[in-house]
C-alpha cells in the first residue's frame, strides 16, 4: 500500500472482480434489448475524464461488442478542494450521439452535480438510450437528484484516491482505492 494512504477501502482484486461483473451486466442488458444487435455499433461509452480513465479502460476490455469511446471532461473539484464546489464545468460535447446507446462512465457519484450536468447535456443530443455507470457511490445526501444505473461499490463519505481518483492531480496511478492520510491533504 502507498505510504500516503491511511487505509485501503477497495483493493485491486475486488475492483477487478467488480469491473468484470459490471461489464457482464452491461452486456446482458444490451443483449436483451430487442432493437440492438450484437454486431450493431450503436454503443458509445462517454468516460468523464480524467477520473474515469482507468475504470473505462478496464471496463471495455470485458465488453466484447463493437463500441466507441467519446470522452468528455468535467471538473467540480478544482485543485486541492476535497468537497464539491457546486459548479460543474463541462468540456467539449461528444458528437454523433443522436440515436446511439450511450453510457456515461464516471469514477464517483458524490453530490451528483457532475453526473446530473452531463446527463442533462447529453440527453439534449437525443441518444436512443442514456445510462450511467459509476465505480463508486458515496453515502451522502445528493445535492441534485440523480441515480446511477450501474454502481461498483457503495463507500462511506470519505475522500478517496487511487484507480483514477486524484487529490490535486496526484494518486491516480495507485492500483487500490484508499483514504488519503490527513497530513497529505
Ligand atoms: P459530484 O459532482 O459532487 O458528484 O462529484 C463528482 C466528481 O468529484 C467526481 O467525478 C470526482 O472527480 C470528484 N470526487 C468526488 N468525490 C471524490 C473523492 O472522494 N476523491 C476524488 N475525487 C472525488
Ligand atoms: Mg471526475
Amino acid at each position: 500500500m502507498s505510504p500516503d494512504l491511511e487505509r485501503i477501502i477497495v483493493d485491486r482484486e475486488r475492483i477487478a472482480a467488480r469491473v468484470r461483473e459490471l461489464s457482464a451486466r452491461i452486456e446482458h442488458d444490451l443483449a436483451s434489448d430487442p432493437i440492438s444487435e450484437p454486431d450493431d455499433s450503436s454503443l458509445v461509452l462517454v468516460p468523464v475524464l480524467t477520473g474515469a480513465m482507468i475504470f473505462v479502460a478496464d471496463l471495455i476490455r470485458h465488453l466484447p461488442r463493437r463500441l466507441r469511446i467519446s470522452a468528455m471532461t468535467a471538473s467540480s473539484y478544482p485543485g486541492t478542494a476535497t468537497r464539491s464546489q457546486g459548479h460543474v464545468e463541462l468540456g467539449e460535447m461528444p458528437r454523433h450521439l443522436a440515436g446511439q446507446d450511450v453510457i456515461i462512465v464516471d469514477d464517483i457519484l458524490d453530490s451528483g452535480r457532475t453526473l446530473a450536468a452531463i446527463r442533462d447535456a447529453l440527453s439534449a443530443l437525443e441518444p436512443r438510450s442514456l445510462r450511467t455507470c459509476v465505480l463508486l457511490r458515496k453515502d451522502v445526501a445528493r445535492a441534485v437528484p440523480v441515480e446511477a444505473d450501474y454502481v461498483g461499490f457503495d463507500i462511506p463519505d470519505e475522500f478517496v484516491v487511487g484507480y483514477g481518483l486524484d487529490y490535486d492531480g496526484l494518486y491516480r496511478n495507485l492500483p487500490d482505492i484508499g483514504v488519503l492520510r490527513e497530513d497529505k491533504r
